[in-house]
């Protein structure tokens, strides 16, 4: 595996293989890689010739008060991962080749509508981020496929959205959730969680479990959200959110709509904020 940290290289060696005929996919993210990454180069290497990763701290997709300074970086160990994964080229740009002008001065692209919601309300600005850099990121690739995990739900959608709006040429594929054993989903954030916090974590999972076991049976949406939302607080978490909305645009469904619907959860366990979903069909 290659490590490539300017522009012109990667453009260069992804020429060759295109020269060669050969197909691209493309894992984004922001490095402290785990297994949950590396099921995301799976399916990329599965479905391409060739595999380009990159790992980028994105700064603009980090408010005021965010975890960017403290977010783990461990480019080292990212790489012996990305090489055993069969990954043939891992992008590792500074801050200057994503952002020529500088961040503040960046162009910006904004998704509007679906990111007004749940994670776009408790962070604003952090879809303007993540879009912007994937944008950016895809039009240095130029992958033919690129691969997000379902983890980030919201996340997925706005991207699915991004590229469909700007008739991006890039096959948006998802990959589904790595979890541990106890039910936590998987995470570069877990390791934030004390000892304490880290036993007291799965309650989200189990929670998201309750309340699709719940709707199937016939309960009604809106109980259900406060009664997870109760739970989760006597277990010690602060939820942002606690909701059940539709998969294709994350609205609330109406009093009937019992299909095509996904829960999500956002809430703080001590300093550090966890995210889950579980889609109901
Ligand atoms: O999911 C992530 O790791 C990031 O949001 C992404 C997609 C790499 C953009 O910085």
């Amino acid at each position: 595996m290659q490590t490539v940290t300017d522009a012109a290289a990667l453009r260069a060696a992804i020429r060759g293989w295109r020269t060669a005929g050969q197909t691209v996919g493309f894992v984004p993210t922001m490095g402290n890689l785990h297994a949950g990454h590396h099921s995301l180069l799976k399916l990329a290497r599965a479905r391409a010739d060739r595999v380009v990763a990159s790992v980028f701290v994105n700064p603009t997709q980090f408010g005021p008060g965010e975890d960017f300074e403290r977010y783990p970086r461990t480019l080292a160990q990212d790489q012996a991962g990305l090489a055993e994964a069969g990954c043939d080229i891992l992008f590792a740009p500074d801050v200057a080749t994503m952002y020529p002008f500088g961040p503040a001065s960046s162009v910006s692209i904004h998704v509007p509508v679906i990111t007004d919601t749940l994670e776009g309300a408790h962070r604003p600005g952090h879809f303007d981020g993540v879009a912007t850099v994937v944008a950016k990121l895809f039009s240095l690739v130029q992958p033919d496929l690129a691969v997000f995990g379902q983890k980030d739900f919201q996340q997925l959608k706005v991207i699915e959205r991004m590229v469909r709006d700007l008739s991006l040429p890039v096959k948006v594929m998802s990959a589904p959730t790595l979890r541990e054993a106890d039910g936590l989903a998987m995470s570069s954030r877990n390791q934030y969680l004390s000892a304490q916090e880290r036993s007291r974590a799965p309650l989200i999972h189990a929670t998201l479990l309750q309340m699709r076991e719940l709707f199937q049976q016939g309960h009604a949406r809106q109980p259900l959200e406060a009664a997870a939302r109760s739970r989760l607080e006597r277990g010690g978490f602060v939820p942002d959110y606690v909701a059940i909305r539709r998969v294709e645009d994350l609205a609330e469904p109406g009093a009937d709509e019992r299909e095509g619907l996904v829960a999500l959860v956002a809430a703080r366990l001590g300093s550090t904020r966890l995210i889950d979903n579980l889609p109901f069909d």
